[in-house]
């Protein structure tokens, strides 16, 4: 069942069951008023006519003009009188009760018996009903008379049974009109929610650059499609990101194919040395390095991706972790004429694999060789504050623009200085450092100069039994 009609339906039951409620007790009330209300006027004209009795000292009277003229409260057309005798029989009657007999009932005269007043209802076919007084009269502990005094209860039917009608043909129209209002006002409510459905259909048909035009309302529609929004242009950023790495990754492996192609349909135009073929079988095996690494680095990097990394979780000692590293940077330096230099080094453990922590210092340190200039140096130094280890890294080497380096973390990315600079490199190394510091629940930042170099930092908790 569609929304719009659920929220109708509730809205019109609910309020059908205030209405039918609210029409219930306010009949009620009104009908016990009316009866009450009744019954009191009885009640007074039959303490009147009582009154009028007394006065008289409760002579018999001898016929009804005489009982109009001794007690004209009696004359009033909308009551009726009758007086019993003890023995149930009737003395005297208004005029106005000539049509139907009306004898005492039996338990009337029980009641007035033991000198009481009762009220009745009595109904006569094709009649409105009638409301009864009988009154006793008794005077030195005898019973003298019973005075009936009644009405017709007409009037309070007519109202009653206006009202009932009132209310049935009330009811359902209040119920009808709001039920066409509530479909109106969910229709209006409703409509943004169809808009956004069906600019999801369209997102879902794969175009993720398609965007809710949502009023930029605070209620809970325009939050739904901000979020919506939102996540649709985080998803396309992922997206274009995977597709950008696909390509990149493509990219990266022709270039080492297409050397190995060319290099060997060249060898293979003519018969050639010994020598040649070993010379282009080393050249390819280069290439063959090169593209090995690159997939190793990808294949880590999906992995790493979808969580299928496993990590230790170890204390490692930092300084002499650092000080290896610092023996194999002194070797890399060495071929191009670049010093490694070890600055501070305080005692730190972190908990973590010890072999990822390895790799990202390793390419930090490579990194900083690559780009620093003959002749340039390197600086390592490890410090602590009373709960991380700062391990920095800096070069005096070609530096980083402010405007790419929030990039070079991108897997992939290579400064165009870079690409001049050197040859060597596919850029996943940053990618993979920044990963390994992430699941060590560290971070690495950058602080570079362009020609003047960089500062790699990377900060990690410390061991908790350290700090
Ligand atoms: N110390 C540095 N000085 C200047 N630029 C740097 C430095 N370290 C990184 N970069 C820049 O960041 C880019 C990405 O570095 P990253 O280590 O990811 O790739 P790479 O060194 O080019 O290749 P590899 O995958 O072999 O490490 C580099 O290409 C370079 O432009
Ligand atoms: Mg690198």
């Amino acid at each position: 069942m569609p929304l719009r009609l659920r929220l109708t339906l509730w809205y019109g039951s609910a309020l059908a069951l205030i209405l039918v409620t609210f029409s219930t007790v306010l009949y009620l009330i009104t009908s016990r008023d009316l009866r009450d209300e009744l019954d009191q006027s009885l009640g007074d004209t039959a303490a009147a006519a009582v009154r009028s009795l007394e006065q008289r000292g409760f002579l018999p009277l001898i016929d009804e003009n005489e009982l109009m003229s001794q007690f004209p409260e009696l004359a009033r057309i909308d009551k009726f009188f009758q007086i019993f005798s003890p023995s149930g029989t009737i003395t005297i009657r208004s005029p106005n009760v000539k049509q139907h007999e009306l004898p005492l009932s039996r338990q009337a005269l029980e009641v007035a018996f033991s000198g009481r007043t009762i009220f009745e209802s009595a109904k006569y076919p094709k009649e409105p009903p009638l409301r009864l007084i009988s009154v006793p009269i008794i005077y030195r502990g005898n019973l003298l008379y019973i005075v009936q005094v009644g009405t017709s209860m007409e009037s309070v039917e007519h109202t009653l049974n206006r009202l009932l009608l009132v209310l049935l043909v009330a009811i359902p129209l209040a119920v009808a009109v709001s039920l066409a209002g509530g479909w109106f006002l969910a229709g209006r409510a409703l409509r943004p929610v169809d808009a956004i459905t069906l600019a999801a259909q369209r997102i879902a048909g794969g175009d993720l650059t398609q965007r809710l035009n949502a009023p930029a309302s605070a209620d809970e529609i325009g939050r739904l499609a901000e979020t919506f929004n939102n996540m649709i242009a985080r998803l396309e950023i992922s997206f274009r990101q995977i597709r950008q790495f696909s390509s990149d990754a493509s990219h990266e492996l022709r270039t080492p194919l297409t050397v190995m192609k060319g290099e060997t349909e060249l060898a293979l135009r003519r018969p050639r040395e010994a020598g040649d073929y070993t010379t282009v079988l080393e050249s390819n095996l280069e290439e063959i390095d090169r593209m090995t690494r690159i997939v190793d680095e990808l294949l880590f990097l999906s992995r790493a991706d979808m969580g299928e990394v496993k990590m230790e979780h170890l204390p490692v000692k930092l300084e002499s972790l650092l000080e290896d590293i610092h023996r194999q940077a002194a070797l890399l330096g060495q071929e191009r004429g670049i010093q490694v230099v070890v600055g501070l080094m305080s005692p730190a453990t972190v908990l973590g694999d010890e072999l990822r922590l390895r790799e990202l210092f390793l390419n930090l340190v490579d990194n900083a060789v690559k780009y620093s200039r003959p002749g340039g140096s390197v600086h390592i130094a490890l410090a602590t504050s009373s709960t991380q280890a700062k391990i920095s890294v800096a070069d005096q080497g070609i530096g980083i623009s402010p405007e790419e380096q929030p990039r070079i973390f991108d897997r992939f990315y290579r400064t165009d200085d870079a690409r001049a600079h050197t040859k060597k490199g596919t850029g996943l190394g940053l990618a993979i450092c920044s990963w390994i510091a992430d699941s060590h629940h560290g971070r690495i930042e950058v602080h570079s100069e362009i020609g003047k170099g960089s500062t790699f930092t990377v900060t990690l908790p410390l061991s908790p039994r350290q700090s």
